[in-house]
């Protein structure tokens, strides 16, 4: 079969030549290579190293997949007159560079805008549209078989901070999430509710909405596979399949569990007696019964794209952490999960589903369906969906690390897409060291927790106690030591000792640039050098995905602040009517204000709606909230302006009680 799918539409500042040129040869040195060999024409001189680094090029080249495809269009390249290509790649070069420092300009004045999002609509775009870099985020979609749990609440805020850290930076970010509504498991919770299907999954999905709205999940777009836009653009995804030869029909056979309705794996079974005695092969989840079934349905030719695959995941920063891209890469490679796949199932077996184009004797495979989502939610096949594609980020859990893995990039590279440019996969949440399920009773609902500790709270010590790459832990206990100490005692008590009237009875905020050399004990120079490395810090933990060690950071320079401020006393400085003293007193303030204020900007990805409460009250203006104001008002040359208090209250976070 021909590998149709295997061209990526790369989008493009440069002509098809040129895109053979940048993206197979960029990491393959080729420009270099060309260029070298060029000015050994030019000079008419035989430099060695330039051979041998362009036969070595050209040797790496051919273990490119994309190889054949542009192997013609190099060599006609070759062709071209070498002053004329050279000149051509300055060229390209030089507007490269030109187009970089002019972003680079534009988002140094263009910070994001954050107006608070407004759910329910169609498109909002509340992150910045000053930049011209898009930057495309995804959710899973949830399924609505039952309400969301705080495992569910994680994905969708850790997306969010994500899409939210990267509007800081003066992207252009899009941000999706929905809900996954076809398939039995559906179909059942919905018999079991009683509810006319449609009904029982709008009351879910209004359920993950406004899990969406309470803990500040600021998606641009809400999808839910039922809607008609998605069905459109799965039709139109399913016949470009088919069209590129990637469909045809088979059989499938396995172990079918009828009161289940699933077919299962082996790892799924075991044997097990029945009333006869007899020995059974029933489901290990449900204890029914398996037969051997066998049913015609449609299947994607996925065994042809495992080199297709290999080559998305040759940059490690495919999938993150390494952990998942090391599991995910041995899968690939030993090809396991690479054979031809089941994409349809016949429609008396899952009638809650799409039907297949052109044959309605079929349903789309439920995966296939969910996955689609993320082009749904740009409008795909419409033009317009290429500005946003490809998905930046896509966060997953590790459950669905295959699905997301394996079947969409080669679903997409089969429709002549390209696949995403990372998926960022987290493990998951036990409770009380125990795994969640509803017979275990053990499921926590957002709302309720959020009752307890707040929705601000719960983003908090979800965001700021899970690591990416092992399970974490939730107790009741661990929640409520963590908001309390960190946000109530650390960050809530530098603001309200610096702001209250006790202290600082004006209720000003003086200017750290005035008095940043006053202080000389020890306690301060470590703050201001805390304050000057906390930026360049934290911002390589969110590249790096590591949200815990952003506030890691963040909470031992708050420290570093509440250690000053006890060194210095300002409530004695406060008494005193000397000159010296003042000025002490200014300093003081003046450092550990711009200390909370910095902390406010870092942790705004993590807890939005806290965040700008503290921004708020430091009366900082909504164009200096961008990632490039985390660095301290003493290293900038801006005006030595002093702000007041915007509030009343002084509390940031109202301790918990228990
Ligand atoms: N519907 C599919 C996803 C389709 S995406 C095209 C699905 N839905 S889900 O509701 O079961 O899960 C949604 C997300 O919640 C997944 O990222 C999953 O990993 C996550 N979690 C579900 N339970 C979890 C924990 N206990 N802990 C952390 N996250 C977990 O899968």
């Amino acid at each position: 079969m021909a590998h149709c799918g295997t061209q990526f539409q790369y989008g493009g500042i440069l002509s098809k030549m040129k895109v053979a040129l940048f993206h197979v040869g960029r990491k393959l040195n080729l420009i270099n290579g060309v260029k070298n060999i060029i000015l050994v024409q030019r000079l008419k001189r035989s430099i060695m190293t330039s051979q041998t680094n362009m036969e070595k090029a050209l040797d790496e080249l051919k273990l490119n997949p994309y190889f054949e495809k542009y192997a013609k269009k190099i060599s006609k390249l070759q062709e071209t007159s070498p002053e004329e290509f050279l000149s051509k790649i300055e060229a390209k070069e030089r507007e490269a560079k030109a187009k970089k420092e002019a972003l680079a300009q534009e988002r140094k004045f263009q910070p994001a805008s954050r107006a608070k999002p407004t759910l329910g609509g169609s498109i909002r775009r509340y992150y910045s549209n000053g930049s011209t870099s898009n930057f495309y985020v995804t959710t899973p979609i949830f399924y609505v078989n039952a309400g969301p749990h705080i495992g569910h609440l994680y994905s969708a805020v850790l997306a969010d901070a994500v899409a939210r850290y990267n509007s800081m930076l003066g992207h252009s970010v899009r941000l999706t999430t929905g809900t996954d509504e076809h398939g039995n498991k559906v179909q059942q919770a919905a018999q079991v509710s009683k509810l006319p299907m449609s009904d029982y999954c709008s009351k879910i999905s209004l359920q993950f909405h406004k899990m969406c709205e309470v803990f500040d999940v600021g998606y641009t777009e809400y999808i839910r596979t039922t809607q008609e836009r998605h069905l459109k653009t799965l039709n139109h995804f399913w016949i470009t399949l088919r069209k590129k030869d990637y469909i045809y029909p088979g059989t499938y056979s396995g172990w079918y569990c009828v009161p289940d309705e699933a077919f299962l794996s082996t790892s799924q079974l075991e044997d097990r007696k029945n009333a006869n005695g007899e020995t059974v092969k029933v489901s290990i989840e449900s204890g029914h019964p398996v037969e051997w079934a066998e049913e015609d349905n449609y299947k994607f030719r996925l065994s042809v794209l495992q080199n297709d695959l290999k080559h998305w995941l040759k940059d490690e920063n495919t999938v993150r952490p390494a952990k998942f891209h090391k599991i995910l890469s041995e899968w690939i490679e030993e090809g396991s999960c690479l054979e031809d796949l089941s994409i349809s199932r016949p429609i008396d077996r899952v009638s809650w589903g799409v039907p297949v184009p052109d044959d309605n004797t079929q349903s789309i495979y439920v995966w296939l369906d969910a996955l689609v989502n993320y082009l749904t939610a740009l409008g795909y096949p419409e033009e317009s969906y290429k500005e946003f594609w490809p998905p930046n980020i896509q966060v997953i859990g590790k459950d669905i690390l295959k699905f997301h893995g394996v079947y969409w990039p080669a679903f997409l590279i089969a429709a002549g897409l390209e696949p995403p440019r990372s998926l960022l996969c987290h493990s998951h949440w036990t409770v009380d060291g125990q795994k969640m399920s509803k017979s275990k009773g053990n499921v926590v609902s957002p709302f309720d927790a959020a009752e307890s500790y707040t929705a601000d709270g719960l983003r908090y010590f979800l965001l700021r106690e899970a690591v990416p790459y092992s399970d974490a832990n939730y107790s009741k206990e661990k929640v409520f030591n963590t908001v309390n100490s960190e946000l109530a005692d650390s960050l809530g008590n530098l603001v309200s000792r610096c702001t209250g009237k006790a202290v600082n009875p004006g209720r000003e905020i003086p200017h750290p640039g005035k008095y940043v050399d006053i202080l000389k004990s020890e306690s301060a120079t470590k703050l201001k050098y805390c304050l000057e490395t906390l930026h360049l810090e934290a911002r390589d933990h969110y590249e790096k995905n590591n949200l815990h060690h952003v506030v890691d950071s963040v909470m031992s320079t708050v420290h570093a602040a509440n250690q000053m401020v006890e060194f210095h006393k300002p409530w004695h400085l406060r008494k005193q009517t000397d000159d010296q003293s003042y000025n002490e007193l200014q300093a003081v303030l003046s450092l550990a204000l711009d200390c909370t204020r910095i902390s406010g900007l870092i942790l705004y990805p993590i807890v939005p709606k806290l965040s700008n409460n503290l921004l708020e009250l430091l009366d900082v203006p909504e164009n200096e909230r961008s990632w490039a104001n985390t660095v301290p008002r003493h290293l900038t040359k801006s005006e030595n302006s002093v702000r007041k208090v915007n509030a009343e209250s002084t509390i940031l976070f109202k301790r918990i009680r228990n």
